[in-house]
């Protein structure tokens, strides 16, 4: 799988030992998702969603991730099922939350309004235009009554600063 599709990331070192770093990111673990087309990041329409690649992006989140003695692993699909499964698996991996860049399933997918609110994880969602000031099409969010919040409007740092809320939310919550 390509790097900018699905990339994990720890923040202690594999050495076995149990680092404080070690125990503080078995209790943080983020599952990072992505949707359609957002593998195009960097050279679709750069004018409204910038140059950032995602594999930048992912990049960036790893760094905050080890930076907050937590862990990120970030994948992107371009099928709902496939957001699906991901979500429907992420409790019994381990994971204690959820960003989500639904792309245009944000707009249209019971199914994954449905995943987010059977986990019972806090979920953010994010976007890096802002789509209540888009199109009326993309005014709905299908997702957001399953989400904790949402980040939107701030292009590829959307990401970065809905990683560091749902940190937070987290941290409050220990
Ligand atoms: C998007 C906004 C959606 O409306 C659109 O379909 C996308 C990207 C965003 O990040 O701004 O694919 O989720």
């Amino acid at each position: 799988m390509a790097e900018a599709r699905r990339s994990r990331g720890r923040a202690a070192g594999s050495s076995g030992e149990r680092s404080p770093a070690k125990l503080r990111s078995k209790a943080r673990a983020i599952l990072v998702l992505s949707g359609p087309n957002l593998q195009l990041l960097g050279r679709r329409e750069p004018s409204i969603y910038g140059r950032d690649t995602l594999a930048v992006i992912h990049a960036r989140l790893q760094a905050i991730a080890l930076e907050r003695g937590a862990r990120v692993d970030c994948r992107q699909s371009n099928h709902e099922g496939e957001l699906c499964d991901w979500l429907g698996a992420c409790p019994s991996e381990g994971f204690n939350g959820v960003l989500i860049n639904a792309g245009a399933y944000t707009h249209t997918s019971l199914a994954l309004y449905d995943a987010i609110r059977a986990i019972k994880l806090p979920a953010v969602e994010v976007h890096l235009s802002n789509p209540e000031a888009r199109e009326a099409y993309r005014h709905e969010s299908k997702l957001a009554a399953a989400c904790l919040g949402k980040v939107a409007g701030f292009g590829s740092n959307s990401y970065a600063l809905a990683l560091r809320a749902l940190l937070d939310h987290l941290d409050a919550k220990r």
